[in-house]
């Protein structure tokens, strides 16, 4: 469920108008509820309340910090992938030992400032990784707290962009190799083995793949503390899909979710971490966008608004489903079929085809809903288009949590090199 309803005829953000919000801070906008963000929270914590699992919020499904906040004061804690998103955790009062960090790449820098935050876990992807980490927390006197990312090698059955759990993926250490690379924990100082983890992919719309997975590491965790590491606890990464198209294959509820991880742990007596962006964040958030132009072609009729693949990039990279409803209720029953497209020069600049819709006008505003995740985080300024600001909604209050970059904030990025310069001239 979600907080974003027709009310006297026009859609509310909670209890905002969504009409108000573009009027004072322009469109296109990504308007987020706080309402349903602490409800998805919500119902997930209590899909788990058995086992009472450290929550991480994948930061890169939407990284505001009020988000970040929000969820900070709900008590969870956060999976970071990156200096930048480690320090947004932070400022947003999520502290280090509620962090976990992931990634392929790690830096010295970013193991570095992740060692002082004293953070919860790094997430290790390779053997390469593992050494240098014992290096940097060596130079600095400490011993990394470390989960090994197996690749259990199952297939998520998801969109193969966002699959990362068979052996042809780039994440994680081949689960078979496990055996070797906690053996070589032991052998270094400044790393210590405390968990496994694991992240098969993205919007998943069905148990069998994750159940398949996390009985794997079951097996795995259990071989391992029989060899003499202390594992205190599993980490199941993210992936729970999110109902995108209310007429496709509904995804699994959480607790549906929550019974078979509980199933799979039986007594294995390990602390568990979860780290969702998706289900949180995803239908927690619109973009709320005008019709620019309606333009008849040849036999299909485009409505051009002003949002565009770099404010919303999932249809264009994943062809993914994304709702559309007019910010005014219909009022009539009449219909039309036509593309949403955006104004950049790409034909890929596509938010729906053939889409069932109102008839709209030059001017009428529209949401693109679900897009609280991999939403503004993905956003670029191709085309040379600012990115655009972001509002939380809180009951009948909104703030602009962040503001529309300006043309001479963007401009500014460039510098010219002397040669080019008038004052050289
Ligand atoms: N943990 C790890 C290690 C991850 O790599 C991810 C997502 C998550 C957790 C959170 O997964 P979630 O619960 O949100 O499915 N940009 C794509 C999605 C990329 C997901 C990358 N990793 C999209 O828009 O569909």
């Amino acid at each position: 469920m979600d907080h974003f309803q027709y009310k006297d005829g026009a859609m509310h953000a909670e209890d905002v108008a969504l009409s108000q919000i573009a009027e004072e801070v322009g469109t296109p906008v990504y308007v987020y509820s706080t309402a349903t963000l602490r409800r998805h929270y919500r119902v997930f914590k209590e899909a788990f309340a058995d086992i009472q699992p450290l929550i991480c919020f994948a930061v890169k499904a939407n990284s505001n910090q009020a988000v970040l906040a929000t969820l900070a004061r709900e008590g969870a804690g956060a999976d970071v992938v990156s200096l930048g998103e480690l320090m947004r955790a932070l400022k947003a009062g999520i502290p280090g030992e509620r962090i976990v960090f992931s990634g392929v790449g790690k830096t010295d820098e970013e193991m570095e400032a992740a060692l002082h935050a004293g953070i919860k876990q790094f997430s290790v992807e390779s053997e390469a990784e593992l050494e240098a980490l014992n290096v940097v927390a060596g130079q600095l006197g400490k011993v990394a707290p470390v989960s090994i990312r197996v690749n259990p090698d199952v297939d998520a059955m998801t969109h193969a962009k966002i699959s990362t759990g068979k052996s042809e993926n780039k994440f994680g250490i081949a689960w078979q190799k496990a055996d070797s690379v906690y053996a070589r924990i032991k052998e270094l100082q400044h790393v210590k083995a405390v968990a496994v983890n694991l992240h098969i992919g993205s919007q998943l719309t069905r148990l069998e793949p994750f159940k398949e997975a996390f009985t794997r590491v079951v097996a795995l965790v259990k071989d391992l503390r029989a060899k003499g590491h202390d594992i205190t606890h599993i980490d199941l990464g993210g992936g729970l899909g999110i109902p995108y198209d209310p007429e496709a294959e509904a995804p699994p509820a959480p607790s549906a979710y929550g019974e078979m991880i509980q199933d799979v742990m039986g007594n294995i007596d390990c602390d568990i971490i979860l780290e969702p962006g998706r289900l949180i964040a995803g239908n927690a958030g619109v973009l709320l966008s005008k019709t620019i132009y309606e333009k008849r072609g040849e036999n299909r009729i485009f409505y051009i608004i002003d949002a565009a693949m770099n404010d919303l990039t999932r249809p264009a990279m994943y062809d993914a489903y994304h709702a559309i409803a007019p910010v005014v209720e219909p009022s009539s029953a009449e219909t039309a079929v036509a593309d949403f497209v955006g104004p950049v020069c790409e034909s890929s600049d596509v938010f729906a085809k053939d889409r069932k819709t109102t008839p709209l006008k030059s001017g009428d505003l529209v949401v693109i809903k679900s897009a609280g995740a991999y939403g503004a985080v993905m956003a670029s300024t191709y085309n040379s288009r600012p990115l655009v600001p972001e509002v939380l909604v809180d009951g009948d209050r909104f703030a602009v949590i962040r503001k529309r970059q300006s043309l001479e904030d963007l401009l500014a990025l460039d510098t010219l090199p002397s040669w080019l310069s008038d004052d050289e001239v």
